[in-house]
């Protein structure tokens, strides 16, 4: 399968020196390529009140839908670690709201290693907007 484009790897990049995380010091990067071919970026956004932080996928997300945008052609997600990070089961399902079954997910670490699965491999069986008639 073919890997993350130069430019979603530099965006990348640039979320995780954004990334606003003393707690963890876990800093995470993700890319999202729209359906209108423009890329989102988003960073994880700790906060001293632990569960109130935002994860880097739910970052780009939002940034995504603010733009008009609601529908994931690609994503890229990156944090620096001995194994590419994979996302977490809450930012899976998130994904899924706006993505298809087969829509590519690249995991990456800040050394330029990565893997790319599909995100049905990441979240089978996923409960979703066609469960609920849209
Ligand atoms: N984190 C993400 O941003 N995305 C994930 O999918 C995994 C975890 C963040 C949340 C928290 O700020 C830090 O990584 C450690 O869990």
């Amino acid at each position: 399968m073919a890997g993350p484009a130069p430019e979603m790897i530099e965006l990348a990049k640039l979320m995780m020196t954004r990334a606003y995380a003393p707690y963890s010091r876990f800093s995470v990067g993700a890319v999202l390529r729209g359906a209108n071919g423009k890329l989102y970026g988003g960073c994880n956004v700790e906060n001293a009140a632990y569960p109130v932080g935002c994860c880097a996928e739910a970052s780009a997300i939002s940034a995504m839908i603010a733009d008009g945008e609601q529908r994931i052609a690609e994503v890229l997600v990156m944090a620096s670690g001995a194994k590419p990070v994979t996302p977490c089961g809450a930012c899976r399902q998130k994904l899924n709201e706006f993505a298809t079954e087969g829509t590519m997910v690249h995991l990456a670490d800040s050394a330029g290693k990565f893997r790319t699965m599909k995100l049905a491999d990441l979240l089978p069986l996923s409960f979703g907007p066609s469960n609920l008639g849209k």
